[in-house]
């Protein structure tokens, strides 16, 4: 039985928002953006977690910056550490330390990244373990590089297909007790050795469908009950409503402009701030 915990995200509002630069399919710079909508939609998202009990903090949006309200790229924090992201584009990259500064200024322990990744795009933590993808952002050594700064097993699975470049774009996490892990995801973004690992490791796993997919329904925020995604992921809902979780349509019809969804624009911040400093691991 599907039961909610409350949860703590970081996001930041799209007051800059826009597609000037094209690094995934999904972005296409001759298209219209509207920042207004932009800003309106994320407002909802934020609303529907404070509505649904759960913590929801800010950090500052920059200049220059148009993708920093794709949050959940901007690190990965598990047991109160954080990892920092380290961007594959340059367009991005100053996204990183700002994300670790917001971290290491409410006296969270902060790792520096010394290999390419996307932070909880491609990082998704689920009971003990973490489920980490490669193939376009990320690179396969920031998942050993995960590994031993969490001390937490790290599966690698290989994404094959550019629409779904981060992992968030392929795999929701719905349930992350390490009781009773339940995830929902779309095979074909997978090779053929990482969906078989995900059957061995999920055989009850929600299949989504392309339409699904299509609508980055995948892009998903659960709470363990509650389920945040697309409208349009309508075979999606109906699989999580079989299954006893609690679908929520939440339109981010405007950010998919930039190739992201609800989950997209959620940092979720696991454990709270110990000590303040940097956390070298060798
Ligand atoms: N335009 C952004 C990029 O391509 C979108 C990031 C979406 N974020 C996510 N967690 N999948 O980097």
């Amino acid at each position: 039985m599907p039961v909610a915990t409350p949860r703590t995200y970081l996001m930041c509002e799209p007051v800059h928002y826009t597609v000037s630069y094209e690094i995934n399919p999904w972005m296409d710079v001759t298209r219209h953006t509207d920042r207004d909508l932009a800003v309106a939609q994320w407002r909802v998202l934020r609303d529907t977690y404070l509505a649904l009990g759960h913590t929801v903090e800010t950090i500052d949006p920059r200049e220059g910056l148009p993708d920093m309200v794709y949050a959940a790229n901007g690190a990965t924090v598990v047991d109160g550490v954080v990892y920092s992201a380290r961007f594959r584009y340059a367009e991005r990259g100053p996204e990183g330390p700002a994300y670790q500064k917001w971290f290491a200024d409410r006296g969270f322990l902060t790792h520096t990244a010394d290999a390419t990744n996307e932070g909880e795009g491609d990082l998704l933590a689920i009971g003990d373990m973490i489920l980490a993808g490669f193939g376009f952002r990320t690179d396969r050594a920031a998942h050993t590089e995960a590994q031993e700064l969490f001390g937490r097993p790290v599966i690698s699975l290989e994404l094959v297909d550019p629409h779904f470049y981060h992992l968030d774009t392929a795999l929701t996490v719905l349930n992350s007790d390490a009781a009773d892990p339940q995830i929902a995801y779309y095979p074909p973004a997978f090779s053929a050795g990482s969906r078989a690992v995900l059957e061995r490791l999920f055989p009850d796993a929600i299949l989504a469908t392309a339409d699904d997919a299509a609508a980055l329904g995948l892009n998903a925020v659960s709470d363990g009950y509650n389920v945040v995604v697309a409208p349009a992921a309508v075979d999606l809902a109906a699989a999580l409503r079989a299954r006893g979780y609690n679908p929520i349509p939440v339109d981010t019809s405007e950010l998919l402009k930039g190739g992201g969804g609800a989950k997209c624009c959620t940092l979720e911040v696991r454990g709270s701030a110990s000590a303040p400093g940097t956390l070298e691991v060798s």
